[in-house]
């Protein structure tokens, strides 16, 4: 047996008995006669002393140690004189007898400690030694837990695990496609799945009833810190329910994760809101309900007092942030940069102090008079020593950048604390989104995705009216999840395609297989997938999906470490019938 103990188990009561460990070098301190290792596995660390009076040969070999060497220590647990509180195992050393070196190591590019002196490239370069600093490990440790209990409930709720393949037809809708050519069949290629959305339809059709699967899913779409290329879902679908049916199990086993991973108990339901009142509201379709600060709409009451700003816009609308009268002119100007900013693109912004002695002060002075200013406060709720920070222009725009200034005020405020948790389903989204630049509408969700009945009135004459059984899962700001129940019926699938500007021809070409399964019985169905990374993020209070992931890539959609993505031989490419050629490219 390699070892008779982890690094981290053990304690004074284990102190007198004989143990063998073995890990990795963290440290060697070299204090008079004695040296002190300090030796780390998966599950902790532990002081290892070699005293030069007692053996001194065992002594110099400790004292060659470098970082990172792999070694078996066989030794006494001893009872420690300094004690160290900050370690599991910080009341006990072992004294050792023998010491075996494993393998040695070459001095690592940064230190394998929870505060790392190597840059994020470096650590993801060389994410193998990053894995072994303990802040990492756990996040994957979470992971894996997490996975279990998702399994456990949706089990217990009579869920199977299928799997699905990687290797599909291309049916680029929504993000771009990654594509695989196929060797024995020229000209052709596979793609990999955006989401195994029609596979699981298809399971259905098959009277698979409850289906689940943790599966990889493939993006090809600008990445940011919770989007990757390659991600993995929980993805979930159920037969003969409707909306209610799908928000209540998955309500249930976003609790079970709450309760079971982080201890929490959600007794209530969780908040649903209508995606219009989402974007009134919040300006967003993923609202961050830590905190308050609804927007607040003024058109009505800030209209025909010579302001053109205020006048020519469609929407005037604000928040009100509680003890912020005393911001300075910085923090406003800081502020109003911020809300400029091209991505933001609001183009000024105005605010209004409520001075503890009750003057109203705001840099619209000019155009109104203290009463007008009172109205406004009031249709605020602001009080002494608030501040009220106003925005005008197109309403989507506006309520945008008013998002941004909310959650802007949100973070200076301290109000997004990663402790605190505030799920909300987000329902009754539109089926459809116009889309400008190419003059058409575009599914909301996905292309199979059911219009509320009541709305089906609507499909021909008004459809960008029609709204979606669709919902999403947020909590803290982030889409957790998201689905729909589906159209299961043919008829009314076509008529989906023809709005989505498919001919018969191409929706046939793209969809035949799952139009086909449909004229066999299709039950009615539904269900959705929860983006498992952000999951994770979300439970491990990260800024980045990136750090749950064992082996991630940049955004620039590369692994620095193996690195991917990579030219491929010439004669792989001859295998493929393939030929590059990248003269349009730098
Ligand atoms: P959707 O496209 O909304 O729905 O994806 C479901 C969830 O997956 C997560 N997600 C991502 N996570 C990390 N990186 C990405 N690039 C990424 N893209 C999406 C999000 C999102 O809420 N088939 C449908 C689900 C259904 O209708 O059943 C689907 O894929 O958390």
């Amino acid at each position: 047996m390699f070892r008779t103990k982890t690094c981290g188990e053990l304690r004074l009561c284990d102190a007198g008995t004989t143990v063998t460990l073995a890990g990795w070098v963290q440290r060697v301190r070299k204090m008079g006669g004695m040296t002190f290792v300090d030796l780390r596995d998966r599950y902790g660390i532990t002081q290892l002393t070699f005293n030069q009076e007692v053996n001194a040969a065992l002594c110099d070999a400790a004292n060659k140690l470098g970082r990172e060497y792999v070694i078996q220590v066989t030794g006494t647990v001893c009872e420690r004189s300094s004690k160290n509180p900050n370690l599991p195992t910080g009341e006990i050393e072992i004294v050792a007898s023998e010491l075996n070196l494993l393998n040695a190591s070459a001095t690592p590019p940064f230190t394998i400690e929870d505060e790392s002196d190597g840059g994020d490239d470096l650590r993801m370069q060389f994410r193998y030694l990053d894995l072994r600093r303990s802040c990492v490990r756990k996040n994957l440790e979470l992971r894996h837990k997490m996975a279990f209990e998702v399994r456990r409930y949706l089990d217990a709720q009579n869920f199977l695990e299928v799997e699905t393949p990687v290797l599909i037809k291309s049916t680029p809708e929504g993000a771009r496609d990654f594509v695989v050519p196929s060797r024995m069949n020229p000209g052709e290629f596979y793609a990999l799945p955006q989401s195994p959305q029609t596979f699981k339809q298809l399971l259905m059709v098959a009277g698979f009833d409850r289906y689940f699967q943790i599966v990889k899913c493939f993006r090809d779409e600008d990445l940011r810190a919770d989007r990757q290329p390659e991600f993995t879902q929980i993805d979930c679908e159920m037969s003969f329910v409707e909306q209610e049916d799908v928000l209540n199990i998955f309500e249930g086993m976003a609790k079970h994760l709450f309760k079971y991973i982080k201890n929490i108990d959600f007794t209530e339901p969780f908040l649903r809101m209508p995606y219009c009142d989402a974007m009134k509201y919040y300006g967003s379709d993923k609202p961050d309900l830590r905190f308050g600060m609804r927007f607040v709409e003024l058109k009505d009451l800030t209209e025909g007092h010579n302001f053109g700003v205020f006048d020519s816009a469609e929407y005037v609308g604000g928040i009100c942030a509680e003890g912020c009268a005393s911001y300075t002119r910085k923090q406003l100007d800081e502020l109003t940069e911020l809300v400029k900013r091209p991505q933001v693109g609001a183009k000024g912004l105005v605010y209004v102090r409520y001075g503890e002695d009750g003057v109203l002060k705001s840099s619209v002075d000019k155009f109104y008079t203290q009463d007008d200013l009172q109205a406004w406060a009031e249709r605020f709720g602001a009080k002494r020593g608030d501040l009220m920070l106003i925005l005008a222009g197109d309403t989507v725009k506006t309520q945008k950048a008013l998002c941004e200034l909310r959650l802007e005020m949100g973070e200076r405020l301290g109000l997004r604390d990663r402790n605190k948790f505030a799920p909300l389903w987000v329902v009754d989204f539109p089926l459809l989104e116009w889309d400008e630049e190419t003059q058409r509408f575009y599914a909301m969700h996905h292309p199979f995705t059911s219009p509320k009945p009541e709305d089906i009135q609507y499909l021909e004459s008004d459809p960008g009216r029609v709204r979606a059984n669709a919902y999403d899962m947020v909590v803290n700001g982030i889409e957790l999840g998201g689905g729909s129940i589906r159209i299961h019926d043919r008829a009314l699938q076509n008529q989906m395609f023809k709005l989505l500007g498919f001919t018969e021809e191409k929706a046939y070409y793209q969809f035949g297989f799952l139009l086909d399964a449909f004229k066999y019985g299709a039950p009615p169905h539904g269900g959705l997938a929860f983006g498992f990374d952000r999951f994770v993020s979300l439970f491990a209070g990260l800024d980045s999906i990136r750090d749950c992931i064992a082996f991630p890539k940049n955004n620039s959609g590369r692994d620095t470490m193996s690195g991917a993505p990579s030219v491929i031989d010439d004669s792989q490419l001859e295998e493929l019938n393939l030929k590059i050629d990248l003269k349009e490219h730098k």
